[in-house]
């Protein structure tokens, strides 16, 4: 039987514009998918929208609008964008959906009949921006969130609690048993030292000031608090206690299904504390593995409306494609580390690894096929290999590995530039090689082949690789290749395969990017001007 994975994003705030930030951590829950699909995984992809809470309702108030048309339109949105960038989701929660909001409701009455949450009274530094309760120790002196920075509030609420408190033991234990559920590693010192070693505070699990939320059956003048509302969404989306959980048995219940939840650093104190102490008092398993990646920043730091330095991904799909985006978010962004998005950087990368190394190799490769054999693609011709064809050919071999590897452990970046690197190889055989001087010896064919064809088959392996990443350019260069479908799998990249296919040069993968005119283009984007 297939291999299962499950992978999630965080469900997003439609509460504007999704920027390249949101955009990155959707893109790489995709290449993900895409690469597990390609080894033969049963993969399921989530992802979605966290529609409540009180920002939301602020903001709809704003807009003149009710909250649920408010956020009608923003999911709207962003499903089209998801569109465009290529995603291949299998579900889109949104936490406003029936199906959800039942699961919600039953699992908080699920807590409250084992009394893992009671009824009390909280006082405390609201961080409004946040949604969050913070400890006089977390305000400081200064009274301002931790977490943003902004200033907190005196609140006071009847509310419901659930006694994190009570499982923090269980939860140290858990990591110290379970080295890899956090990643990066770092942050499980971080959880226990900040939070669970000083002690937990039970968690304030409802609000009587929102209306916008899921009410509690028991109570309904109270709302499930947003946050554990919205990690529901992780097996309410898969039918957790509905009808039909059969999705829910095949990627949660089922231990050797590997779970992963993807987000970026801010919101781990979530998905390690609270997530799992919800889980373990639901008698289910927990994920495999909480992966915290880095931000995609500015040069100015981050990326906000006032300072005015927002990347939509939008201009950038319209001018550059959708593949030179995705390209940039997997590539120059180090997956698992902070980034920096620039339009400098941006103009130079795409010309030197799509235009110069991958574009360039193609386009060389196939002309040289059309010119020396008429487009079709000789087969090797064994007396005539060399030294620089077997030291070629086992290069590719150890970088396919090192890709496999890379790819396995989620090291997607150090997977892409694995392919770049063959591309680099490639270009260098083809400048050791000198395919035109050996085209001038008739005595020389046979090694005149042995280049043409390594060169189209590497290009027919890269093409499959980058399958786990763009969306536009593995057919580009299957057309180009003459490669057909059943030399597309990912199995066949272990093989040499083509022969006698016929090569056919098109219009360049890429075209090559004016420096000056294109860094000037996306600042004025960016500058919103
Ligand atoms: N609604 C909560 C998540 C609930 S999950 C049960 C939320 N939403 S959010 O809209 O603020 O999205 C936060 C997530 O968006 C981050 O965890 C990260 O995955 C992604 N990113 C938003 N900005 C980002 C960057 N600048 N860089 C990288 N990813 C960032 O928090």
């Amino acid at each position: 039987m297939a291999k299962k994975f499950y992978v999630t994003t965080p469900i997003y705030y439609p509460s504007g514009k999704l920027h390249i930030g949101n955009t990155y951590t959707t893109v790489i829950a995709d290449c993900i998918k895409r690469y597990k699909k390609l080894r033969g995984y049963d993969v399921f992809f989530l992802t979605g929208t966290d529609e409540h809470g009180e920002k939301i309702e602020v903001k709809a108030k704003e807009a003149g609008k009710t909250p649920i048309e408010f956020v009608d339109e923003i999911v709207d949105n962003t499903k089209k964008l998801w569109k465009r960038l290529g995603i291949e989701y299998d579900d889109f929660i949104r936490t406003t959906e029936e199906r959800h909001e039942k699961t919600a409701q039953s699992i908080f009455s699920k807590f409250l009949a084992q009394e893992d949450i009671y009824k009390g009274a909280y006082t405390g530094n609201y961080c409004r921006s946040c949604e969050a309760y913070w400890t006089d120790t977390q305000v400081g002196e200064e009274h301002t969130c931790p977490d943003c920075g902004k200033p907190t509030e005196i609140k006071e609420e009847e509310a419901y609690f659930f006694k994190m408190n009570k499982y923090a033991p269980w939860l140290i234990n858990y990591y110290k048993e379970h080295p890899n559920f956090i990643y990066p590693e770092a942050r499980t010192n971080e959880m226990l030292n900040n939070f669970l070693i000083p002690g937990l505070n039970d968690l304030c699990v409802s609000r009587s000031t929102i209306k916008w939320g899921i009410p509690v059956k028991e109570d309904p003048k109270h709302v499930i608090y947003v946050w554990i509302d919205a990690l529901t969404n992780y097996i309410s989306a898969l039918g957790y206690g509905s009808n039909d959980d059969s999705k829910f048995q095949k990627f949660w219940a089922d231990e050797d299904c590997e779970v992963l939840h993807l987000m970026s650093k801010e919101i781990v104190r979530f998905h390690t504390i609270y997530w799992p102490i919800m889980l373990k008092q639901l008698g289910l398993r927990l994920p495999t593995q909480i992966y915290s990646h880095g931000w995609v920043l500015m040069k100015s730091g981050k990326m906000s409306k006032s300072v005015g330095n927002v990347v939509y991904p939008e201009y950038i799909i319209d001018k550059y494609g959708v593949d030179a985006l995705r390209y940039y978010l997997v590539k120059v962004i180090p997956f698992g580390q902070d980034g920096t998005f620039t339009p400098e950087m941006f103009v130079e990368h795409v010309n030197t690894d799509l235009v110069n190394n991958i574009g360039n190799l193609l386009s060389r490769s196939v002309a040289m096929c059309a010119k020396y054999f008429g487009g079709e693609v000789p087969a090797i011709n064994t007396t005539s290999l060399n030294n620089i064809d077997k030291s070629f050919m086992e290069k590719v071999n150890v970088l396919l590995n090192k890709f496999e590897s890379n790819m396995d452990q989620i090291k997607l970046t150090e997977g892409i530039s694995t392919i770049f690197e063959i591309g680099d190889i490639a270009n260098k055989y083809i400048d050791e090689k000198e395919p035109w001087v050996l085209a001038k010896d008739e005595a020389r064919k046979g090694e005149l082949e042995n280049c043409i064809h390594n060169l189209i088959e590497t290009l027919r392996k890269i093409a499959i690789l980058f399958k786990a990443f763009f969306i536009e350019i593995p057919n580009k260069m299957f057309e180009q290749l003459g490669v057909t479908e059943e030399n597309q799998s990912y199995e066949s990249v272990k093989e040499d395969r083509v022969t006698s296919n016929k090569v056919e040069k098109k219009e360049a993968l890429f075209a090559r990017l004016d420096f000056e005119k294109e860094v000037a283009y996306l600042d004025e984007k960016i500058s919103g001007k």
